[in-house]
């Protein structure tokens, strides 16, 4: 009786701990067109402020443009994502967003790459980047990735 007791109690505990302190780890993927008026400048600038801004705020991932596209991954905690994501979504720098995925995650893709939020500005950042996510075949996010990812490799341009 006194054992169950304080089973349901240490259970309880944990509960509250969980949802006051664990935050939840979420990813959205998505590809975008890049607004016509954008110049190679703009688009440096928004690389500079992006790799920025969330490694400032502990945000993992990837952003790529090619070929008139956007192609972003990003991770971290859910409130923070969602928050920046409505903003990301407004942005006019692009548009015809085609969301991939938007969800959470227990399996984070890019939390052990690099350092630093990846911009891909080349073709060997995305030989390396493609190289990182075959090193883990277990995850299906990796392989959806290198899927999407294919056609800006065969292209190659940047
Ligand atoms: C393709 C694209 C990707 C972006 N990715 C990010 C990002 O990952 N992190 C970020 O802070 N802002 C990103 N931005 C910029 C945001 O849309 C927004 O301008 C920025 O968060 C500043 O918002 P604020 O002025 O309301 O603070 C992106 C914009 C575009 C067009």
């Amino acid at each position: 009786m006194v054992l169950s007791r304080l089973s349901n109690f240490v259970q309880i505990i944990y509960l509250y701990h969980q949802a006051i302190f664990m935050k939840s780890l979420y990813t959205i993927c998505y590809v975008s067109k890049t607004a016509p008026e954008l110049k190679e400048q703009d688009i440096e600038e928004l690389f500079n402020y992006t790799s920025k801004a969330n490694n400032k705020n502990g945000v993992s991932g990837i952003l790529l443009h090619s070929l008139g596209n956007f192609f972003q991954v990003l991770e971290g905690d859910e409130k923070h994502l969602l928050q920046l994501f409505e903003k990301i979504k407004e942005d006019p720098r692009h548009a015809e967003m085609y969301e991939v995925y938007n969800k959470r995650t227990t399996q984070p893709v890019f939390d052990n790459y690099k350092s630093t939020f990846d911009i891909v500005k080349n073709s060997d950042d995305l030989k390396t980047l493609i190289t990182y996510l075959n090193l883990d075949k277990s995850n299906s996010t990796n392989h959806k990735l290198k899927r999407l990812l294919k056609p800006f490799d065969m292209l190659g341009e940047f």
